[in-house]
């Protein structure tokens, strides 16, 4: 495997000494540069490619925001990540915007390896051969729909609801079949949501982004294919499901507004690449869907055998071509991953492998449903909560 950059930037010459200290195991797979300002950075950016840049936030003259401001427009595809002490707190709003990952000070070698191990997997699922093969046989993939397009530059400029409504009800299409997936049993909802501004209100931004998503792949993948045992609106309501129990396990863990919606944006998209497979690759997806039927295992790995790539990547693959954000690219290309499951910490990742694992077992509780989803004593301490509801 090629040897994968690292750019590490901070001011302080101790921390990044440090760092050079830790780190120097990791010198067969990484090549490391530090850099002491933004400026410094920027410079060495400008000579070699790049695949993952940590900064720190508070640097005299260009600070990390403004680094990483700059690394995304002009190196989008390098992984931004912020390194935080608690006195930074107020600017990890802003940090969000332009960082994948962060990570707090004072800094714990593991994790920051652990972090950039991960988004260098990523980015080399995202760049195997077979997968960009199957997939410029597929001709056109799903569109980013305009409205979703419209809604993100709205959110940008701060827009109001009514506006960010408003954008949405000019698609008259897209937003009759958002109400009725909001009406649907799997939002809860003691009363109906008849007006496009309520389900913005009641659901956030983020989720009405998801469903936009979600439908407008849907509509662009009919197919009048008939597959045993198989329904794209059964595919729907199985993500919409995932994407709820997402977002309670967020809850639950105690992870932030924006990583709520993050994880039930993962959710509701996690099997995209199944969809895309039934309508671009249809006598694969037949014959996937019935051998593991049949021999009992996972689709994702008969797609594994069958094309070294399976729909996990083939969706990730495709919310990473609209930019969606790292973390929903990553709990995507890894909800079929059984280490996903022993990541440390509230990860959205982890979040999603388990409310995957979770959907299946309620709708086929076996003893292989449990050996498949890796559903243990562990697994069921964490979700009983769900029970209770
Ligand atoms: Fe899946
Ligand atoms: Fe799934």
């Amino acid at each position: 495997m090629e040897k994968k950059s690292i750019l590490f930037v901070d001011d302080e010459q101790k921390i990044l000494s440090g760092l050079k200290r830790s780190l120097h195991k990791n010198r067969e797979v990484w090549h490391m540069d530090f850099a002491s300002s933004g400026k410094a950075a920027l410079e060495t950016m400008s000579n070699r490619e790049f695949d993952v840049v940590v900064s720190d936030i508070r640097m005299p003259e260009m600070d990390g925001i403004r680094l990483l401001e700059e690394v995304k427009k002009h190196y989008p595809k390098a992984v931004r990540i912020v390194l935080s002490g608690y006195a930074e707190i107020e600017k990890e709003n802003k940090a969000v915007l332009v960082a994948h990952q962060y990570l707090s000070k004072p800094l714990n070698t593991e994790e920051l390896d652990n972090t950039i191990t991960r988004a260098c997997n990523v980015q080399d699922r995202m760049n195997n051969n077979e997968l960009k093969e199957v997939v410029s046989q597929m001709g056109t993939l799903p569109s980013l729909p305009q409205v979703y397009l419209e809604m993100t530059e709205a959110l940008d400029r701060e827009a109001s609801i009514n506006e960010i409504a408003y954008i949405v009800k000019k698609d008259m299409a897209m937003s009759t079949k958002v109400l009725q997936i909001v009406n649907s049993a799997f939002f809860g909802f003691i009363r109906q949501i008849s007006e496009i501004r309520e389900a913005v209100v009641y659901l956030g931004v983020d989720t009405i982004k998801a469903l936009t998503l979600s439908v407008h792949a849907f509509e662009e993948c009919k197919s009048s294919r008939v597959i045993k045992g198989f329904s794209p609106d059964d595919l729907m309501n199985h993500c919409l499901k995932v994407g709820n129990i997402s977002k309670k396990l967020a809850i639950k863990q105690g992870l932030n507004r924006k990583e709520q919606d993050m994880a039930q944006t993962s959710g509701i998209l996690h099997d995209l690449g199944r969809l895309i497979l039934f309508s671009k690759k249809p006598d694969i997806f037949e014959k996937s869907h019935a051998a593991a039927l049949q021999k009992q295992t996972l689709e994702s790995d008969i797609e594994n055998e069958m094309m070294g790539m399976t729909h996990a990547d083939l969706g990730a693959y495709l919310l990473d071509l609209w930019n969606l954000p790292y973390e929903i690219v990553e709990a995507v290309i890894r909800h079929h991953d059984s280490s996903a499951d022993s990541l440390d910490g509230p990860g959205i990742a982890r979040i999603v492998y388990m409310a995957n694992g979770y959907v299946h077992m309620k709708d086929d509780d076996s003893v292989k449903t449990r050996e498949l989803y890796c559903i243990d004593h562990h697994f069921c301490k964490e979700t009983a909560f769900l029970e209770e509801e």
